[in-house]
């Protein structure tokens, strides 16, 4: 059985590296190259429009995750240093704790109706409950694509909203199991089509007819419980419920502390094909379905003072179809990740958010998210100073070791101080 747990994987070469991923995710040979290969700018030209290039970001793996029982390396696309550093440190804390419990919601997405001009809206209300069945066949005769695998309409809910003018709307949510799919074509095929219906029904003008990425139906959930000894200790745990509670107090922290999970989560869908935005907008809202802006991962201690985990975030994300479908390394990143369906990805994604939080919260409350990552974040400065890449590595050792030595805060002047004494800072 090969395990995800690696140690020193970030000190290989990159052929090093790919050798063992290759080897843990059964790659071809073409799997190989096309990880060795850029987006090919013709096929980057059927994706989108106006197409006169296509832009990189570095692809990297998180190490360490065991999430019910079973290993994953996660590929992660992500410009920015230290999260998946962080995001396999903190995989290795929670395998030694027996790893992440994660699960996941069935893959039902909400369609939206939005009808205005009725005579009277409550009446409109039950006429349109009291046709829930017609609607829904209607909405699967329309789009049966998902019907051979289980999936398909499944149900309608009526709601009455209100603007604070006063004006109130009658909004028809369509439930579609989406299997798979993220869902948004076949969503948006079935609410145009069955619009007309709805208008015969109750008498009234669709103007809106759209999925929502609020997906509050299709969450994933994770969970980890970690003891004091593997993560610095009882302070270092008291202080992750403190930050956890700050977090819930207080909607600036929690915007941050979100932040910090999609760091994780963002590059994972990415990576896989997924539609970022999508997942952003539905795990902010969801953050906020209360009236107040809350943190999407909590943190509190069990009764025997271990550290407790827990996030539920909406995922509406997919493993077939889309950029999936187009995009040769986004397949190939969810043939490393081995996740069999979209329920298993949203597992692994949630997973990942919470152990993101972890380490950035963790880092937070002891040293600091930049003392904690000094390698990094010099590597971070020295790039931004334009110091030719063969010359990095050489500028982040002495800049660390001399920060160490003089016990001196890894800052800007401090980089460019050294880099000019070693004489590779250009201009
Ligand atoms: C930085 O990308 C993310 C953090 O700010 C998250 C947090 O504050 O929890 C470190």
């Amino acid at each position: 059985m090969l395990t995800s747990r690696i140690p020193g994987f970030y000190k290989l070469p990159i052929e090093e590296r790919i050798k063992i991923i290759k080897e843990f995710a059964n790659l071809s040979e073409e799997d190989v190259k096309i990880l060795r290969s850029c987006l090919d700018v013709s096929l980057a030209d059927k994706m989108i429009e106006n197409v006169i290039s296509t832009f990189e970001l570095p692809l990297g793996v998180a190490v360490n995750f065991l999430i019910n029982g079973k290993d994953y390396i996660v590929p992660m696309a992500i410009e920015e240093p230290s999260v998946v550093a962080a995001a396999s440190n903190m995989a290795k804390v929670a395998r030694e704790n027996g790893g992440i419990e994660a699960s996941a919601s069935e893959p039902v997405m909400i369609g939206q109706i939005h009808l205005s001009d009725l005579e009277n809206l409550e009446e409109a209300k039950k006429a349109i409950e009291s046709k829930a069945k017609e609607i829904v066949e209607k909405a699967n005769e329309i789009e049966p694509s998902l019907l051979k695998y289980g999936g398909g309409a499944k149900g309608i809910e009526v709601r009455i909203t209100e603007h604070e003018d006063g004006e109130k709307f009658l909004v028809v949510h369509l439930l579609v199991d989406c299997r798979d799919a993220m869902g948004a074509n076949v969503v948006n095929t079935m609410v145009e089509g069955i619009a007309p219906l709805l208008e015969r029904i109750c008498k009234g003008k669709v103007y809106l007819k759209i999925i929502s990425n609020l997906a509050v139906y299709r969450t994933a959930k994770a969970k980890v419980v970690i003891k004091p000894e593997t993560i610095g200790g009882e302070e270092v745990v008291d202080g992750i419920v403190k930050a956890s509670k700050m977090a819930e107090a207080d909607p600036f922290r929690a915007c941050t502390h979100n932040k910090g999970i999609m760091n994780g989560i963002t590059a994972v869908a990415l990576a896989t094909g997924n539609d970022t935005r999508a997942i952003e907008a539905g795990c902010h809202a969801f953050a906020c379905k209360d009236g107040k802006y809350r943190p999407l991962a909590i943190w509190r201690k069990d009764k025997n003072n271990n550290l407790v985990g827990k996030i539920e975030v909406p995922l509406a994300v997919a493993t077939v179809g889309g950029a999936i479908r187009s995009h040769p390394k986004a397949r190939l990143c969810l043939k490393i990740l081995g996740v069999k369906d979209s329920r298993e990805l949203a597992m692994v994604m949630a997973s990942v958010g919470l152990v993101q939080n972890l380490a950035a919260v963790k880092a937070i409350v002891t040293e600091g998210i930049n003392r904690g990552h000094m390698e990094l974040h010099a590597r971070n400065i020295a790039m931004s100073l334009g110091i030719a890449v063969e010359k990095i590595d050489d500028v982040v050792d002495a800049v660390v070791s001399e920060a160490r030595k003089k016990g001196k805060r890894i800052n800007t002047e401090f980089v460019k101080e050294i880099a000019e004494k070693m004489g590779v800072l250009n201009g």
